[in-house]
């Protein structure tokens, strides 16, 4: 059996990255797995265990414990933790809050790729993977790799949208200092992969972005 057809979609928040990927995955009948949904429920599960996010020693111990399962269906996305359906919680502002810190831990990535992967070989004809690392780490076979970008005050009206947010300056804010942290950490920073193809998506539409995407990985089908 061939190994499945990996499209890796990485950037910074708020660059459209989730509905980029699940348009493809939708586009191409693919599978679809959101990352940053898989650090969120575990930061979900620490906090509902009462672990401090900032404390790398206490996150490390406490993450071998909490189990996670991401459902991949671009239509109906899911993702539980110890048995609980989180993809409501998991947007909320204290887990966006405490999320940085927790994906900083080199042994929350450790376990995190190694779920990522398994996943990865247990799609079909393929998977489209979004997150920070995808294109640089989870899998830098990837024959798709999209580094998708935006202009900050793009990216924070859109996420702003997204939450329910009125507050847009805020949001910005939140993002840029997410942005800092998860770009200046020592274990996988958000990085353009070798081989990724860049794309501005500040003044594409979302269909756009997707056809480009769909484009790319339609000539490494051929
Ligand atoms: O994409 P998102 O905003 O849902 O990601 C949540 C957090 O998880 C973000 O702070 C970066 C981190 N993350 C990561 O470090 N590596 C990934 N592959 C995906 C997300």
């Amino acid at each position: 059996m061939n190994a499945p057809l990996v499209v890796a979609v990485d950037g910074p928040s708020g660059s459209g990255k989730s509905s980029t990927a699940r348009g493809v995955a939708r586009a191409l009948s693919l599978a679809y797995l959101d990352t940053g949904a898989m650090y969120r429920a575990m930061t979900w599960a620490l906090l509902q265990r009462g672990v401090d996010p900032t404390d790398a020693e206490a996150v490390a111990q406490v993450a071998e414990q909490v189990r996670l399962v991401s459902g991949t269906d671009p239509d109906a996305p899911t993702i539980e933790a110890d048995g609980v359906d989180v993809s409501v919680p998991i947007r909320g502002p204290q887990v966006t809050a405490a999320v940085s810190p927790v994906s900083a831990v080199p042994y929350v990535r450790r376990l995190l790729v190694q779920q990522q992967r398994a996943v990865i070989e247990a799609a079909g004809d393929g998977i489209v993977v979004e997150g920070r690392d995808i294109g640089s780490v989870v899998a830098p076979d990837a024959p798709v790799k999209v580094f998708l970008v935006a202009d900050p005050v793009a990216r924070a009206a859109r996420r702003a949208a997204e939450d329910g947010s009125d507050d847009a300056a805020a949001t910005l804010a939140s993002l840029e200092r997410r942005d800092a942290i998860d770009s200046t950490r020592a274990a996988s920073p958000l990085v353009r992969a070798d081989g990724a193809v860049e794309i501005d998506g500040t003044h594409l539409s979302l269909e756009e972005v997707v056809d480009r995407v769909v484009a790319l990985v339609r000539e490494v089908r051929r």
